[in-house]
């Protein structure tokens, strides 16, 4: 299998906070062997572009000098509005006929936008409709100059770019990784990524992505409403003497308030979620997920999977590494650039 036996590096830039993982690929298993992160230059990433290559290169050079990582092979994800992800049907046809079918079809329904993209697909397998034998593919297209990008940032920070993947194949690996049984894998699966920015909503079995959406809501909008819970503390402070600005700084939140925030903030999530789900449903009627995972940086927020399960009648828990899977220490921001650090690796029956 591709990079066997080797280690790996996954990196993730998000709009607020890049992520490192090196993944140790052994006969027992993968392990995570690394984990760094460092905060992008404020206004470095545009819509999913590295506009500002120099400034992260600087940062990225400093964590790679750091874990002695100059020549490692890397894997980076491209996410945003922007990357275009749908799986699609097409008559069954040789094999050699369809890369042709494919950007026949892509081009059908790529939205025109004048930018040039980059297109590739997955042959997910093949399925039935109306009784006769169709392909499902998985196509995804990014702009060029995104993808460009990242080669031109690896090089500067002296990392070997391998493989330039999407956010849902990272997060399947990552599932799949960490919650490790077959049973498991057997079952369509929601995972949610709340980033600063974006949120990815991803259905997937065993190895399919089914579904994919990027969603721009995030933690962004979630600590806007931190902040004007704070500007309430304030107000209640002078009232009452008591300075409850400062309980909320250091995440000290009265119970009701962040219940109350919680609520309007991820009111927008929870719609579009529902939306999501309501089109996959009319797709895949018979895929549908009872559990959703959740990572990202603004997945932590105390109380966020039970508000999911109530709102949404799904269950929704929280993405964890097993302890014996990582040698260092884990958390749920890690999931993409985890699962983009396991990209090749042999993750076991079932994984076809
Ligand atoms: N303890 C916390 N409670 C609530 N939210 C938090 C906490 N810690 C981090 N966050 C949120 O997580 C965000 C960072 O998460 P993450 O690193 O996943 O984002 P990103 O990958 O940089 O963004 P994106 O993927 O949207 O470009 C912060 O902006 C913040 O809103
Ligand atoms: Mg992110």
């Amino acid at each position: 299998m591709l990079f066997k036996k080797k280690k790996l590096l996954g990196l993730d830039v998000g709009s607020v906070s890049t992520k490192l993982v090196e993944v140790l690929n052994e006969k027992t298993g993968p392990l995570i062997t690394a984990a760094d992160e460092f905060r992008t230059p404020e206004q470095a990433l545009n819509e999913g572009e590295i506009v500002d290559i120099d400034s992260t290169a600087a940062f990225l050079s400093e964590t790679v000098r750091r874990h002695k990582w100059f020549g490692r092979k890397t894997v980076a994800a491209v996410g945003g509005l922007k990357v275009f992800i749908r799986q699609m049907k097409i008559p069954s046809m040789p094999q050699k006929e369809l890369f042709t079918a494919v950007d026949w079809e892509a081009k059908k329904l790529l939205p025109f936008s004048g930018e040039e993209l980059v297109k590739d697909f997955v042959l997910l397998g093949e399925d039935e409709l109306d009784g006769k034998k169709v392909l499902s593919v998985l196509l995804a297209a990014a702009p060029k100059q995104m993808v460009v990008s990242y080669h031109k940032l690896c090089r500067k920070a002296g990392l070997v770019l391998a493989a330039v993947d999407i956010i849902p194949y990272a997060l399947l690996r990552c599932f799949n990784f960490l919650s490790g049984t077959l049973e498991s894998r057997a079952a369509p699966v929601g995972l949610l990524d709340i980033g600063a920015q974006y949120t990815h909503f991803v259905i997937v079995k065993g190895n399919r992505v089914l579904f994919s959406r990027a969603i721009s809501v995030g933690g962004k909008n979630i600590t806007g409403l931190f902040s004007e819970l704070a500007a309430t503390n304030r107000e209640a402070a002078e009232r009452t003497g008591v300075n409850e600005e400062e309980k909320a700084n250091t995440g000290e939140f009265i119970p009701a308030f962040l219940d109350v925030g919680m609520r309007a903030g991820l009111e927008e999530l929870v719609k579009e979620i529902r939306r999501s789900l309501d089109y996959y449903r009319v797709q895949e009627p018979g895929n549908l997920p009872d559990r959703v995972v959740i990572s990202g940086g603004a997945s932590v927020l105390p109380g966020l999977p039970d508000f999911f399960s109530s709102e949404m009648g799904i269950e929704f828990l929280p993405m964890e590494v097993p302890p014996e899977s990582t040698a260092v220490a884990w958390n749920p921001r890690l999931a993409v650039a985890t699962g983009l650090a396991l990209r090749g690796v042999d993750l076991g029956a079932g994984w076809d």
